[in-house]
């Protein structure tokens, strides 16, 4: 099944191709003869390479964009009818989460598909994302303006050797309040642990939930609060903790603002003040309902995300203080001086240029949503010619296979001008422990062109690995990391169920710093781009410390073996802070391809947020034949399914 779905879209996607102006002209008439060749291919067996082969791509994706297009003008309502009854019968997900995902997301897709302009590049990119069959269009070129040139003088400081300082680095706290103790933890939706049915409640399951989470769950209240203890008994002196984002869990289906409101507030008005002293953060994609809905300033709808702002900048203001407040209070950026030091910490919002926030497909996406990147150039201005040192704090880090690629190449302009103002970039998103470099020649990729590191801090959320946090150490003069420290509780210990145990994993600087030419083990040494570049390049050469890198992104949880193309395109991501430049290939379903390493799919999706909608299609053979089948049913399109080809519907 997997393998057969695997070719045929390997042979519709073919050499890439672009659904853009200047594609070849429909052979076929009708939208209605076209998708009957779609199925007609994918349902000839063994042949089917050979036919998919010969129907016209290009044509058969337009026709599918146009009958949904048609569907999109007939409102709201008949699009979700319409995608629900796909979603449950290409058994895409249980019918409860098709009907309430659909309901939630359907409206924005069909928001776009109504504006969409087809041909054009949005087209493609809708393609790309929501039926995995095209590939990215190239970045539409565009040049960001800086008040000034970078100084020729410009350079990293060098490190201060004074007592560093600790920061602690936690993400993805994922805390299902809804949690309960007992109930079943083998379900069939993406999280388990709540009493979805009867069958599943405490007392009626033969999987009964522990205390303290399950790899199948997100974390309840105990596991959040048990790492706060963790980080207070570890890092009792820590200077402040920063959060990149992702409050709340991954029940997407159900999710509403009544619930992430409660989620938000729970977590930084009540968990977080009990135990941290200050805390930096960051608006993740799951940190609003609908999941990663969040509209721009310039889109016309009545689905707003304010009140995610209001929220988040109301929590906030004890530890950013009234103007950095007002601030996010626009769309959840801002930009502090930490108090008593020459630290700026900016916080930005990523969902901006996140590829499942449908708001940003619009007919001419925008170039720089909310005027966020103009905003980041004025804040680095500043704070360069104030001699400040900048840590850039983000949700998804920008150069991953969920960012936009022509949002991450604009975004990657500013950090190569303000390269010697920021002392780092930390992001989350990912579940797993990793990292990304950015170059000052994406051509020429070498420790003397490495610029900029982006840290990614793995989850506390058990879905994707053993429960974590980082800490750094931080000189106090030039923010510059001089390592960081991971903390682990293991689930897979016996007695963890009652005491989840903490303890030290490894630290960044013992683990490579001996092992690289020279050694870097002074503890003032600043782990530089160039050291981890380097440590890329011992990956490359070393085959045991790049599977002993694969083994902790999980933190030692379901490692899976990773050589061939796995190592080529994990190590092409590590190099990659500009997405277009991270190996990422588009497939059907797995819409870009995670590596082979990791889980399952499930586990996968929940791990960077992958909305229903994109599964949809994933199976365009049962999914173009389901939605024949629900539109002659429900009696609808059948004018659009006969219009030929070449006329634009209403
Ligand atoms: C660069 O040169 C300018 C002007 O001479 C000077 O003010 C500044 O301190 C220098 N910066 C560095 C990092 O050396
Ligand atoms: C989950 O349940 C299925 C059947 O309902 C069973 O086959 C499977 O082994 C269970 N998984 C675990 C981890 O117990
Ligand atoms: C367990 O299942 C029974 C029968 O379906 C149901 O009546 C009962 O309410 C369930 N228990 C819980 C705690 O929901
Ligand atoms: C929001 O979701 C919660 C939990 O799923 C539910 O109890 C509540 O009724 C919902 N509220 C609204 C306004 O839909
Ligand atoms: C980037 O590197 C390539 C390959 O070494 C080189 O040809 C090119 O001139 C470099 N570009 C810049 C802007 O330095
Ligand atoms: C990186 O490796 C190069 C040799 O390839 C070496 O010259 C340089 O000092 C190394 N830099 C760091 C920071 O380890
Ligand atoms: C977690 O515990 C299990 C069982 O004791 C052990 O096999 C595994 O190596 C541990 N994982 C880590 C990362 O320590």
């Amino acid at each position: 099944m997997f393998l057969r779905q695997w070719i045929v879209a390997a042979s519709l996607l073919g050499a890439s191709f672009a659904l853009s102006e200047g594609d070849d002209v429909a052979k076929r008439t009708t939208a209605n003869e076209i998708l009957s060749d779609f199925e007609n291919a994918v349902t000839c067996g063994s042949c089917e390479l050979l036919n998919v082969q010969s129907i016209d791509r290009i044509s058969a994706i337009k026709a599918l964009l146009g009958i949904l297009q048609g569907l999109a003008h007939l409102g709201n309502d008949a699009f979700v009818d319409v995608i629900t009854d796909v979603c449950v019968l290409a058994g895409v997900e249980d019918k409860d989460v098709c009907e309430g995902a659909i309901s939630l997301e359907g409206p924005i897709l069909a928001h776009d598909l109504r504006n969409m302009d087809i041909p054009s590049t949005n087209a493609v990119l809708f393609c790309s994302t929501v039926f995995g069959l095209c590939d990215y269009p190239d970045v539409t070129q565009y040049t960001i303006d800086f008040p000034s040139a970078k100084p020729s003088n410009a350079s990293r400081p060098s490190s201060s050797g004074q007592t560093p300082l600790q920061i602690v680095h936690i993400s993805d706290i994922h805390v299902d309040l809804s949690y309960e103790v007992g109930a079943n933890y083998n379900c069939t939706k993406n999280i388990c642990c709540r009493p979805y049915t009867d069958a599943d409640a405490p007392g009626n399951t033969s999987y009964p939930a522990g205390e303290y989470g399950n790899s199948n769950c997100d974390s309840p209240l105990s596991l959040e609060e048990s790492m706060y203890k963790a980080i207070d008994q570890f890092v009792p002196d820590a200077s402040f903790t920063i959060f990149t984002g992702d409050v709340v869990e991954g029940a997407v289906w159900l999710v509403n603002e009544t619930e992430v409101t409660n989620d938000l507030n729970d977590a930084y008005n009540k968990r977080m003040p009990s135990y941290l002293n200050k805390v930096y953060g960051v608006v993740g994609n799951h940190d609003a309902a609908p999941v990663n809905s969040f509209p721009t300033a310039a889109i016309d709808t009545t689905l707003s995300s304010q009140w995610v702002y209001d929220t988040l900048s109301s929590a906030w203001s004890k530890w950013i203080g009234s103007t950095a407040a007002t601030s996010a209070d626009n769309y959840g950026a801002y930009s502090v001086k930490h108090p008593g030091s020459n630290l700026r910490i900016i916080s930005f919002n990523t969902n901006f240029y996140y590829r499942e926030n449908f708001w940003l497909y619009e007919k001419t996406m925008e170039t720089d949503p909310n005027g966020q990147l103009r905003w980041l150039v004025t804040e680095l201005s500043a704070a360069e010619a104030a001699g400040e040192r900048v840590w850039l704090l983000g949700h998804m880090p920008m150069g991953s296979g969920d960012t936009l690629h022509d949002g991450s190449n604009y975004f990657n302009q500013i950090i190569q001008r303000y390269d010697t103002t920021i002392a780092g970039a930390f992001y989350g998103h990912t579940h797993k422990d990793e990292f990304e470099l950015s170059y000052s020649n994406y051509t020429a990729k070498s420790a003397d062109t490495a610029n900029m590191m982006s840290y990614i801090a793995p989850a506390l959320t058990p879905t994707s690995g053993n429960p974590t946090f980082r800490v750094y150490s931080v000189d106090p003069v030039t923010f510059g990391v001089l390592d960081f420290t991971v903390y682990i509780t293991n689930m897979s210990t016996p007695g963890y169920q009652k005491n989840p145990v903490w303890d030290k994993y490894y630290s960044a600087k013992e683990t490579y710093g001996s092992l690289l030419e020279p050694a870097v083990t002074d503890d003032a040494a600043e782990l530089t781009p160039a050291f981890w570049h380097n440590v890329t390049a011992l990956f490359e050469n070393e085959d045991s410390v790049f599977q002993d890198y694969i083994a902790r992104k999980t933190r030692g949880w379901e490692v899976e073996s990773c050589s061939g193309d796995c190592k080529t395109e994990e190590i092409c991501q590590l190099r990659a802070g500009e997405s277009q430049y991270n190996c990422v290939t588009v497939s059907p379903g797995m819409n870009f391809k995670k590596r082979d390493i990791g889980s399952t799919a499930k586990h996968q999706e929940h791990a960077c947020g992958r909305s229903t909608m994109t599964g949809i299609f994933a199976d365009i053979e049962k999914s173009v034949s389901a939605l024949k089948s629900s539109m002659k049913k429900r009696n609808l399109g059948q004018g659009f399914l006969d219009r030929s080809l070449n006329s634009t519907p209403a």
